[in-house]
């Protein structure tokens, strides 16, 4: 298994362009199969969950084609089946749903099961498709829903879910009259995909408000979109910039969607300009500690939260870091203590003293930001820190470490057996 080999201390210093974004990307490939035909996504970023979601597609009979942009043609579906294989690997598989009961009115999809951030049912994307006329069986671990026809409903979900929205708008799109969704998540990638449903046809409003309404139409057709630049690795290099003392600009990416990310580091002393499509972050040494609670857009992102706990940990002060999204999403907690960090949790809560300096060691990566939590914190560490299981890096981060190298990080990924 592939690990990183990060030694800390050297302040990061030039341009980083941002990728294409995971969860945007992911949301609209599930979408292409609610229309028959070519569709063409560009600034698909290359990566692990992409290749999962490509896999899942081509299973049910979708031809992609990744050159420069992302051909998908979705003239052929044959099977409507997201099997537990490729949805144990990534959860985000069950964004299939809503587009095939649009579609096919009959959709089996595996019950993603457990997660390392917290229990993640689906309860609100099953219980709005059943306001909407789907009748949902659990079948030897598979959620198999079927519909005469769907029907437009008022739904009010009792908590924000993100794939929860973009699952229910996309079921709405072709149902029989009008479906509003009452405390819709707010999230960009929610926007982005409501601009990519209305450019295939779909009648959607209201997408970046806490209320959006569908009105249904009988067919749509393919079309072609392009994935908005990634928030969360934005946040992540302005985490790092932070951390190490450094300047970078950020290129090619939307300053509107990181604004509560930004905003904390500016509390935190972090001194940015921020452009159109770029911003520039310097670090001066000195991070004072804030405190951070996470929430649904445009809150702070839970996405962020563990690279904004390893800022916090060479902060001057106390920094108190509330999850309110996730119940386990502290996982990074103890590998950063194994580096010198000084972290108490209680409940949801996490109590961070700053410490002088954190001290490179061997340390595990167990989810996707945790594990950029780590390449964080030894960024700023004294010494080497080597990182194991970075496959879940792989996941959503495109070429982290090509792009860190390439500001003066010392990174290296070796190639290796088992662990
Ligand atoms: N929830 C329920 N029942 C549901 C759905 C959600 O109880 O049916 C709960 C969840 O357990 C959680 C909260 O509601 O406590 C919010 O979860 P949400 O449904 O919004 O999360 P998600 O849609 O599964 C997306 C992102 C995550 C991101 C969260 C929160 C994608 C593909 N994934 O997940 O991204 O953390 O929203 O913003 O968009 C990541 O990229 O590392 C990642 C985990």
């Amino acid at each position: 298994m592939d690990k990183l080999l990060v030694e800390g201390g050297a302040p990061l210093g030039g341009e980083i362009r941002i990728s294409g974004a995971k969860n945007c990307a992911l949301p609209l490939m599930a979408a292409t199969l609610i229309a028959c035909g070519k569709h063409r996504l560009s600034n698909v970023p290359r990566l692990r969950d992409i290749m999962t979601m490509r896999s899942l597609l081509a299973h049910m009979g979708a031809v992609c084609e990744h050159a420069t942009d992302l051909e998908i043609d979705t003239s052929d579906i044959h099977t409507l089946t997201a099997p537990y294989e490729l949805v144990k690997t990534m959860r985000a598989s069950v964004l299939v749903l809503g587009p095939m009961l649009a579609r096919y009115r009959r959709a089996r999809v595996s019950l993603p099961g457990g997660c390392a951030i917290g229990a993640r049912p689906i309860n609100l994307h099953l219980k709005a498709l059943e306001q909407m006329g789907v009748e949902i069986a659990l079948e030897h671990g598979y959620v198999v829903g079927e519909a005469k026809r769907l029907r437009g409903a008022r739904i009010v979900f009792e908590q924000v879910t993100v794939t929860g929205t973009e699952n229910i708008m996309m079921a709405a799109c072709l149902a029989d009259g009008v479906t509003v969704l009452e405390n819709a998540a707010r999230e960009p990638e929610v926007v982005a995909l409501a601009d990519y449903l209305r450019l295939m046809g779909a009648q959607i409003e209201g997408a970046g408000g806490d209320e959006i309404t569908i009105t249904g139409v009988a067919e749509l057709h393919p079309a072609c979109c392009e994935v908005i630049p990634d928030r969360i690795e934005a946040g992540t290099y302005l985490a790092a910039a932070a951390i190490t003392g450094g300047s970078l600009r950020l290129k090619g990416l939307r300053p509107e969607h990181i604004l509560s990310v930004s905003q904390k580091f500016v509390d935190a002393g972090i001194s940015m300009e921020i452009g159109d499509d770029f911003i520039d972050v310097r670090g001066n040494g000195r991070i004072c500690s804030v405190n951070v609670d996470t929430r649904p857009y445009p809150g702070f992102p839970t996405d962020m939260q563990a690279q904004f706990m390893a800022l916090m940990t060479i902060g001057d002060g106390v920094s108190l870091i509330e999850e309110r999204i996730f119940e386990n999403r502290f996982m990074h907690v103890l590998e950063m203590e194994r580096m010198g960090a000084d972290i108490e949790l209680d409940g949801r809560t996490a109590i961070v003293r700053g410490v002088k300096k954190l001290s490179g060691a061997p340390v595990m990566a167990t989810d996707l930001r945790a594990s950029a939590s780590l390449v964080l914190a030894a960024l700023a560490a004294e010494g080497t820190t080597e990182i194991t299981r970075i496959y879940h890096l792989d996941r959503g981060y495109e070429a982290i470490e090509k792009k860190l190298s390439a500001v003066g990080a010392r990174i290296e990924r070796v190639s290796g057996k088992g662990e």
